[in-house]
């Protein structure tokens, strides 16, 4: 056996530049220089995707590890002093403690990690997210590893044949259950056709048992009578030699599907994917977007990242994700553009409520009244 590496992706929000559509340059460095002093990771790359930066680092002290964990919350610390002297949109909005409790999962930050042994070739597709949450990654992660029409290696490849083991978690159980694809797939699109609650967490090989895909999907806190902690999601995805190919892993993009988030995560809309030059979402905070890096890891060094979604053959989803949100955008305040009550993010339901309490009559009341008043004539 091979030493293991494991690659830890973990994401905050830690102010806007401008309000919430892009990250200041001076946070992207201070987290570059944090990184840079730090002795525990082989490699490491600092990114982001709209107003999220995405710490990708290489390491060799597993998952949840807490002292890769501290470190990563150290460095958002330090980029929040940074934001809150330059009064960014929201500073240091994503660090929901003022102390570290020994892991950075449910404090705010979104983590994706997975630990495995370097292939002879490692390719890997970190995909970035903005404006939307965990649940925007099932239809893809569904696509790439349960439908041939998508993977054609899921029928033609003997070492993807035997299909895939998925995780999904119950966001508002704290629940998680496995599905085995393909003879269980309509037991998992039940629940994972609802990605505001049932989110795929991870996927592994039937055949080597391997690790193949994970996402930043995590238990939600409920605080304040609310389920918070459902944020701007990050996924790793493994590639080739028994798992989808690269342009198979790519495909569900081209396609862009719905997912909630945009404007005050309370909107539904199309998932654009992007490369490197459109990273700020500006038109109605949205569209959500997605960016894909493309690395080969060696050794645990990270050869990359190469800009996946930046291809013309990109553009049409593009075009068609652009005529997607005119169209949801023209409905305005009302559903299914704007989310159903029970999942905005933002309501003033409960004070025009109280301005109005007086106001409401029960129906049947108004009827007898009514007939009351019929009678009387
Ligand atoms: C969505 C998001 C933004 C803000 C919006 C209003 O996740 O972060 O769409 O919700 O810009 O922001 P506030 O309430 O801070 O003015
Ligand atoms: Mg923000
Ligand atoms: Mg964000």
């Amino acid at each position: 056996m091979g030493e293991k590496i494991t690659l830890s992706v973990i994401k905050a929000d830690i102010g806007g530049f401008v309000g919430h559509s892009s990250v200041h340059p001076q946070l992207l460095e201070t987290a570059e220089r944090c990184l840079a002093e730090n002795k525990q990771l082989i490699d490491y790359k600092v990114v982001n995707i709209g107003d999220d930066i995405d710490l990708i680092m290489t390491h060799k002290y597993g998952v949840d590890n807490p002292e890769i964990h501290r470190m990563a919350w150290d460095v958002f610390l330090e980029c929040t002093k940074v934001a809150k002297e330059l009064k960014l949109y929201g500073a240091g909005q994503d660090l929901l403690s003022d102390a570290f409790s020994g892991n950075i999962k449910g404090m705010g930050p979104g983590v994706a990690e997975m630990e495995f042994e370097e292939r002879k070739s490692e390719p890997i597709v970190i995909f970035a997210a903005d404006k939307t949450e965990p649940g925007a990654w099932n239809l893809p992660l569904y696509k790439m590893f349960a439908d041939p029409f998508n993977t054609i290696g899921l029928v033609i490849d003997p070492k993807m044949h035997k299909g895939f083991r998925f995780e999904v978690y119950d966001l508002i159980k704290n629940e998680k259950v496995e599905f085995s694809l393909p003879e269980e797939l309509y037991d998992l699109l039940v629940f994972i056709g609802a990605p505001g609650r049932y989110c795929i967490k991870s996927v592994r090989s039937k055949t080597t048992d391997e690790i193949a895909a994970v996402s930043s999907t995590q238990r939600m806190n409920l605080m304040a009578g609310r389920y918070v902690g459902k944020d701007d999601p990050v996924c790793i995805v493994r590639c080739q030699s028994g798992l989808p190919a690269v342009g198979e892993v790519l495909e569900p993009f081209a396609n862009p599907h719905l997912v909630a988030g945009w404007m005050r995560g309370s909107h539904v809309g199309p998932l654009m994917p992007v490369g490197k030059n459109d990273l700020a979402p500006t038109r109605f905070d949205g569209p959500a977007r997605v960016r894909a890096m493309g690395f080969q890891l060696s050794k645990g060094r990270l050869v990359g990242p190469t800009d996946l979604f930046d291809d013309v053959a990109f553009d049409k989803a593009r075009q068609t994700a652009n005529e997607i949100a005119n169209y949801l955008r023209s409905l305005g305040p009302f559903e299914p553009h704007r989310l159903p009550l029970e999942d905005m993010e933002y309501t003033s339901m409960p004070q025009v409520m109280k301005k109005l309490k007086n106001r409401f009559i029960k129906i049947d009341q108004d009827d007898e009244a009514m007939e009351a008043k019929i009678g009387a004539k």
